[in-house]
């Protein structure tokens, strides 16, 4: 799960797939393609929202996406059409560009990106959550 930040949409999304999965069978991870917050844990607005549908996402740590990522995973999810820019200019090779695909490409609604709610209120965060939890939900059925 990629976002800019690696503190909003991309935690959150790790952690929502993680609680629809078996972690033994299937490893989530999530992680920014920018390092303004590497080492850091997901923004407050994030981990309430989290809180609120029971899922707990205080103890993850931002990291900064690298181009080893796409050895080590076999789909790569990004919450909008820039983090998808960024990522697939980190590798020229056919099979890993195909692994990365738009989270929202996994349900049918008119929008297809993630919005970034750094700038929001809480119900930014919400909305993000509800989006996330719609794609994660078809996204566990596949993998099942
Ligand atoms: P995210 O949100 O990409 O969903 O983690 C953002 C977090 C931080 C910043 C931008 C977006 N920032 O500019 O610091």
């Amino acid at each position: 799960m990629v976002c800019l930040g690696n503190i909003c949409r991309s935690p959150l999304a790790e952690g929502i797939l993680k609680s629809k999965i078996n972690p033994a069978e299937i490893f989530v991870d999530s992680a920014g393609t920018a390092g303004y917050h590497v080492g850091n844990m997901p923004d407050i607005r994030s981990i309430a929202v989290a809180q609120k549908y029971g899922i707990d996402i205080h103890q993850q740590k931002c990291r900064k996406f690298s181009s080893k990522d796409f050895k080590e995973f076999d789909i790569i999810y990004v919450m909008d059409k820039s983090n998808y820019e960024n990522i697939i200019t980190q590798t020229s090779n056919k099979q890993d560009i195909a692994k990365v695909r738009l989270l929202l490409s996994e349900i049918d609604l008119k929008t297809t990106e993630v919005p970034d709610p750094y700038h929001d209120k809480d119900e930014g965060f919400e909305h993000v959550f509800q989006l996330i939890d719609k794609a994660c939900n078809e996204i566990a059925k596949k993998l099942q």
